[in-house]
């Protein structure tokens, strides 16, 4: 069993990112991936919706006998992740939510940003992340429309998102942000554009690291981390078909 995958799942290629710290941090394991380019984006989704989708992969992933599966997805997150514990309660899941504890945690000036979906601010969880480590905090909530539709298009490097990131961060740097939670896994992506707006004046807070080290420590606690494999395999389906990705995609925030 230990020789199994990790399965990860996003509505695209925003999962990447977290991908990226897994198997930086777990060398080890083979894993598989799979991309809901079909359904991509999540953000404007009712729950509903979501579910199903998430259900469906959760599937896809389970016949690859994937042995914990990350919700590569804040969004997919906010609406499945309580559901897919009650109804597959002898799988392991990891799902991610914006980093708005360490964020007003770590504020000095008192106000942060989050930049995230629709879905996302919708959920319980972020609104009870909010209220128990936020509530002393002013926090700027920015949904960030268009974002993924253009990501998923590989035109990051664009007029078109430059001036969509100006809309969507210069108002919570004039507020006084210091901190800036990054609340979708494809905003990864976008790390180097939105440095040249804020200048240093705010940290870019990016859950992705936090989110591999939570599944080294459910693979170690249930005996089921791969210490063997020397030669990982990777596997990335989209829309259940194998997909390439390029990986200079994901390389581009360091
Ligand atoms: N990457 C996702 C997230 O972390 C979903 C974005 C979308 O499909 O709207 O929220």
């Amino acid at each position: 069993m230990s020789s199994a995958p990790v399965g990860l799942l996003d509505s695209g290629i925003g999962g990447l990112s977290v991908w990226r710290e897994v198997t930086r941090l777990l060398p080890h394991e083979h894993t598989v991936y799979y991309a809901d380019s079909a359904y991509c984006p999540y953000g404007p989704k009712t729950r509903e919706e979501i579910i199903a989708r998430v259900v469906h992969i959760t599937n896809f992933l389970l016949t690859k006998q994937a042995k914990l599966i990350v919700v590569a997805c804040n969004t997919a997150t906010a609406a499945a992740i309580d559901y897919l514990r009650e109804q597959y309660n002898k799988t392991l899941f990891v799902g991610m939510e914006p980093a708005v504890k360490p964020a007003a945690l770590l504020s000095k000036s008192g106000v942060v940003g989050v930049l995230a979906t629709q879905g996302t601010f919708n959920g319980r969880l972020y609104h009870e992340t909010v209220e128990r480590f936020a509530a002393n905090t002013t926090v700027i909530e920015q949904y960030g429309d268009g974002l993924v539709e253009l990501i998923e298009a590989g035109k990051i490097d664009t007029p078109e998102m430059d001036a969509l990131l100006h809309k969507y961060i210069n108002p919570m740097l004039e507020a006084g942000a210091d901190h800036i939670a990054l609340g979708c896994t494809h905003y990864s992506f976008l790390i180097p554009a939105i440095r040249k707006i804020t200048e240093n004046k705010a940290e870019l807070l990016d859950p992705a690291p936090a989110v591999a080290q939570q599944v080294k420590h459910l693979l170690v606690q249930n005996n089921l981390i791969d210490t063997e494999t020397t030669k990982p395999k990777y596997e990335f389906f989209s829309d259940e078909k194998p997909f390439q990705f390029n990986e200079q995609l994901t390389m581009n925030n360091e």
